[in-house]
């Protein structure tokens, strides 16, 4: 990038409304302001993201969240070389609200307005964090997302596996449910399983015994639940220490699929790109310390470099947006008003789709 350019970042792809500005110049990228307001007191009764909720609320939220993440970054419109959103994949009432907001701007103000696939923006965290090189691959895990990417470019992804039903951050949201446990799952079950014992439950492994990065979270899910109502029937409840254990030892399982699976991501990676020996994770679940520690142990043994960028860039943002829609403008891409919200995108069209359907929809 010869000039810096100062983009204004948009997403509203699933239960978050973020805004962000990003600027990217010769010397790397610089967050110059990232809000994000969840709506988790929102779903919190329904136990899941309810669609047309989160586009409401969406809806209601994005001007406001512009004007302060322009206010934080002490900007005006002026300032910006363009507006980037997400148009996609995800809950399509609020790519809708995102994408109808960012057509509002570019058209009252004259930017530019450029559409962000939401996985590119996980996928190119690692360059906004690390300013690492193309090519790298990428371990995408979320609520709504589980894919093995090798990224050679902005807009040049190879996927080399991913989950066939449900995303790692789905089954943690599902187990936490099964276990009475609050919404987001993820940091719930993290927490309890630290005080259980991983081995007292012999959960399922999905998918290990065959050949392939492809995972398969939905089983294990099923398992959990099996094993609770075989506590239930026994004791007629269930005990803290019960609760604990279950989520131990499903953690564990979740730990050895990802690891295994990623083990193997590694080598295939390495085989064709053996000068750029580099794995990043994204998402949401790269938050899990357990997971986190244990791909950085693989890391080491496989004399790979790792990245985890810190987790507000790992979880739901539109820095990340912002970011991406730089490198998109450097390339000289440019949406107009005709501008697509898409529910389902794959970020790599060469590849035979994935089965099943997250948290955001289709999987990519
Ligand atoms: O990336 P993200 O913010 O949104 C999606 O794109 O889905 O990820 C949210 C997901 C949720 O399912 C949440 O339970 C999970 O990430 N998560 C975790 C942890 N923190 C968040 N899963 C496991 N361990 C955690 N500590
Ligand atoms: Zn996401």
């Amino acid at each position: 990038m010869n000039r810096p350019l100062t983009i204004l970042g948009l997403e509203s792809s699933c239960d978050d409304t973020a805004a962000a500005v990003v600027r990217v110049g010769p010397e790397g990228a610089e967050v110059l302001s990232s809000l994000v307001y969840g709506q988790t007191d929102l779903h919190e009764t329904f136990g899941g993201v309810v669609p047309e909720i989160a586009a409401r609320a969406h809806a209601e939220k994005l001007d406001t969240s512009v004007a302060a993440a322009l206010k934080a970054a002490d900007m005006d419109f002026a300032d910006l070389d363009a507006v980037a959103v997400t148009a996609g994949p995800g809950l399509i009432g609020g790519v809708l609200s995102g994408v109808m907001c960012a057509k509002g701007l570019a058209a009252g103000t004259g930017l530019p307005l450029i559409g962000v696939n939401h996985l590119a923006g996980h996928a190119l965290t690692p360059r906004l964090t690390d300013a690492v090189d193309y090519p790298y691959l990428v371990l995408l895990v979320s609520g709504g997302h589980c894919q093995f990417l090798i990224v050679h470019g902005a807009e040049d992804f190879t996927r080399l596996g991913g989950t066939i039903d449900d995303a790692p951050g789905e089954a943690f949201d599902k187990v936490a449910r099964l276990l009475g446990l609050p919404q987001p799952g993820g940091p719930a079950v993290e927490s309890e399983a630290a005080k259980g014992d991983a081995e007292r439950f012999k959960l399922p492994r999905p998918l290990l015994d065959r050949p392939g990065c492809d995972m398969s979270f939905s089983g294990l899910k099923t398992a959990v639940l099996r094993a609770r109502d075989a506590i239930v029937s026994e004791k007629g409840g269930l005990m803290r220490q019960d609760r604990a254990d279950l989520c131990a030892g499903f953690q564990a399982a979740v730990v050895e699929v990802l690891a295994e699976k990623t083990r193997r991501a590694i080598t295939e990676y390495l085989y064709e790109n053996p000068a750029h020996p580099v794995i990043a994770v994204a998402g949401g679940v790269a938050a899990n310390v357990a997971i986190r520690a244990e791909l950085e142990t693989l890391s080491k043994q496989l004399s790979t470099k790792f990245i985890a960028p810190p987790l507000r860039l790992c979880t739901d943002n539109a820095a990340m947006i912002a970011y991406a829609g730089a490198e998109f403008f450097a390339l000289g891409r440019r949406d107009g008003m005709e501008l697509v919200a898409w529910p389902r995108w794959p970020l790599d069209n060469r590849s035979p789709a994935m089965l099943g359907s997250g948290k955001k929809g289709a999987k990519a």
